[in-house]
């Protein structure tokens, strides 16, 4: 068995070569972190032949893979292959949507396909492991990483985690999977003011029912590794954190994979003022359940001295080293160390017409038509003169994202020549402004916002003599991501000004949004007739919006975010508390929850979304009314597609417990479904609800569901309106 070959080469490995397997060193190519020190490479194949090594990152390419692995396997004493690890975080070389736009897709069917293709494409080039999925909830649109995770809400996250994690590692067996990472543990999304790795204070009770719960469905999904955090959580370093990694997720959860740290963040405990120095942070690292080392060097500098003073038992080392082998035997690697390094698999496999075509299905999946008024979209086909306006209308990059890889420069399909296809119109592009300014080839690079208003006039000109006008703005693919955290969530640049300008002289304006957050557009929401969110959609990206304007695929998608109205509403959720002051419809005083110069309700809720259908929800039923445990009530709604135009409806069941040994939300998804109707076609949709579906972590600090009464819901947003109640009873 697997336990019995890890235990007997445990047995006779070397101190040295035990920490070795928990060192993990940056290639000699791509950054994802700090620039390393000079001097360092030289070190590192030093190092790898020595045995000293366990996995790399950021190395791609077959021919760089072999040469490495191939050091490993025939040079060192015992011949450990190394894992490659890498951020593929939504494509390699063919680019899908950032995982924020495929969250809006709600079709988890399509987010496993685009985590195979992945897979498919990084195992082809030697990397036999990905960090991701990353499951981190937020609340925070400045936060830039929302763009590489599912939103803001747990059961979504859960299940898209799920799906992530069957789609990259599926049969470990094959050459078509790699080990997946769910990452950041735990609480990297609630950065406070949303700026990246900042400190995170949270409750109790939102780490269990909020940020956790994903984390716990990816567990069960059978994810191989864990990422720790940059961030503090409470006071203590999410990395020498022993309660998340030791006494919950290897304790209570079972885990047997391993946790590797995130870039550094051993030595970052420095910085955090929790640790002394390397050898204090490689102590309190290991010893809280950290068991790889990501370009810290302690582990590698520190730990041999730390076992021989008693600090580190060399049983926790044996532990760690354990979880390592087992996840390389898992995987294959001891059978066969190059069964990733294959030449014309690579040829064969990367940018493959399938995955092209993968790619733009859920790209056409993840756009969320947001406004459509007097039914501007679909555009005509023929006869129509069309200005197309915007910098990002023809960027050919920007629709990567960020963490885009492997892709080249300028692969993705940009707006301009995916509405190229529909020739029968007369297409006039102006860009109008830039969007930022910056070295786009570069992951490190911060991009400079554009002032430069002198493309206006072209623009404008443009636009008096069109039919319709179509807006590509937003933000560049480098303006989300990590690092990238905004304080102005609005359009950046130019971008507003050259809006409001066109609108004087045309108000027949749709405006597709490219971002990697939510925006808050008042101003657009309010004047503009007809608004889609494309996020950043990869390399398909123009395609699928061309698609999607002419009317060639129906809107289906979601928002997996709230959109604020204004960056001071943020944090903004649909799962708020109510407050023992909520929001009054007519209030007779100042005393209530508000702000006095702004809404409460956001510019588009969590779960909305329009489409060329017109969907009608009617009818809400419940099969009885008291619930006891073992059973199930069937809750009903009757949806009608009253159009001549077949669509697809992502139908949402939310609950509300009314009253909880914990203020429980004014909300919570528990269910949805993606239901097809054709022209004028009516179902009744059906969702089970039972005692598990209605738990919670509570103040006995475990899941239980708590007698009582709970309101159900639901609709096509969480702001449904159909409702019913339900008693539960033990
Ligand atoms: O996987 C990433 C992580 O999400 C952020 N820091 C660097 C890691 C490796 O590139």
């Amino acid at each position: 068995t697997i336990e019995f070959k890890v235990d007997s080469i445990v047995n006779i490995m070397t101190l040295d070569e035990k920490i070795g397997q928990l060192n993990q060193y940056n290639g000699f190519w791509d950054i994802t972190g700090p620039l390393p020190k000079d001097g360092q490479a030289a070190q590192k194949y030093d190092h790898i032949k020595k045995g000293l090594v366990g996995s790399m990152l950021n190395v791609k390419g077959f021919k760089d893979v072999y040469a490495l692995q191939k050091i490993a396997v025939e040079q060192t004493r015992l011949g450990i292959p190394l894992l490659f690890g890498f951020d593929v975080i939504h494509g390699y070389k063919t680019i899908s949507p950032i995982p924020l736009a495929e969250a809006a897709s709600w079709d988890l069917i399509a987010i496993k396909k685009s985590a195979q293709i992945a897979a498919e494409e990084a195992a082809s080039v030697g990397i036999n492991w990905t960090f991701a999925p990353m499951v981190d909830i937020s609340r925070d649109a400045r936060w830039g990483r929302v763009m590489e995770g599912a939103g803001e809400d747990s059961f979504l996250g859960s299940k898209i985690a799920e799906a992530r994690v069957n789609g990259f590692q599926g049969d470990l067996k094959s050459t078509k999977n790699i080990l997946a990472c769910a990452k950041h543990f735990a609480g990297y999304g609630f950065a406070e003011s949303g700026k990246d790795y900042n400190t995170v204070n949270v409750s109790n009770e939102l780490l269990h029912n909020t940020i956790l719960p994903p984390f716990k469905a990816a567990l069960n999904a059978g994810v191989k590794t864990f990422m720790n955090s940059f961030n503090e959580l409470n006071g203590i370093p999410a990395t020498g954190n022993r309660y998340l990694q030791r006494d919950l997720l290897k304790g209570e959860w079972n885990f047997d994979g391993f946790v590797v740290s995130d870039w550094g963040s051993i030595n970052e405990m420095i910085v955090h003022g929790y640790a002394k120095d390397s050898k204090h942070a490689a102590e309190l690292a290991i010893n809280a359940g950290s068991d790889v080392d990501m370009e810290s060097y302690a582990y590698v500098e520190n730990l041999k001295a730390l076992i021989k003073e008693g600090k580190v038992r060399e049983q926790t080392l044996n532990e760690s080293v354990r979880r390592v082998l087992r996840v390389k035997y898992e995987l294959g690697l001891f059978d066969n160390p190059y069964k990733y390094c294959n030449d014309s698999i690579e040829k064969v496999t990367l940018g493959k017409t399938e995955f092209q075509e993968g790619v733009l299905d859920i790209a056409k999946k993840s756009i969320v038509l947001l406004k459509n008024e007097n039914n501007l979209l679909p555009l005509k086909k023929s006869g129509q003169k069309i200005a197309l306006i915007g910098a990002l209308a023809s960027d050919k990059t920007s629709p990567l994202g960020s963490w885009r890889i492997a892709a080249d420069e300028n692969s993705a399909v940009s707006v301009l020549e995916g509405m190229k296809n529909y020739p029968n119109n007369e297409l006039k592009y102006a860009k109008g402004a830039d969007v930022a300014i910056g070295r786009t080839e570069f992951m490190w690079e911060t991009l400079i916002n554009n002032v430069d208003t002198s493309g206006f006039s072209e623009a404008i000109e443009n636009a008096k003599k069109a039919d319709v006008v179509i807006m590509v703005l937003g933000e560049h693919g480098l303006q989300s991501g990590e690092g990238r955290s905004r304080a102005d969530i609005g359009l950046p640049g130019v971008q507003q000004q050259l809006l409001e300008e066109v609108y004087k002289v045309n108000k027949n304006i749709v405006l597709v949004l490219t971002n990697g957050r939510p925006l808050a557009i008042p101003w657009a929401a309010t004047h503009i007739p007809a608004i889609i969110e494309t996020w950043h959609l990869g390399t398909q990206s123009g395609n699928a919006i061309a698609q999607v304007l002419y009317g060639d695929y129906n809107p289906s998608g979601k928002l997996p975010m709230t959109f604020p109205r204004n960056v001071g509403q943020v944090p903004i959720y649909y799962n708020y508390k109510n407050t023992g002051r909520p929001t009054m419809s007519e209030p007779d005083s100042v005393f209530w929850s508000h702000y006095i110069d702004e809404k409460n309700t956001p510019l588009f809720p969590f779960g909305f979304g329009l489409s060329y259908s017109n969907f009608e929800y009617s009818n809400i039923t419940a099969s009885k009314n008291i619930l006891e445990s073992n059973q199930f009530i069937e809750v009903s709604v009757m949806l009608k597609n009253n159009s001549s135009v077949p669509g697809r409806e992502v139908v949402q069941l939310y609950t509300r417990d009314m009253i909880g040994s914990l203020t429980r939300p004014v909300k919570e998804l528990k269910g949805f479904e993606l239901i097809d109707l054709g022209p004028f076609e009516s179902k009744r949709v059906t969702f089970k609800i039972d005692e598990k579906m209605l738990a919670f972590y509570t103040a006995n600090n475990k899941w239980e569901t708590e007698e009582g009464l709970f309101k159900v819901f639901i609709g096509g947003s969480s702001d449904a309106k159909l409702e019913t109640e339900i008693y539960f009873k033990k």
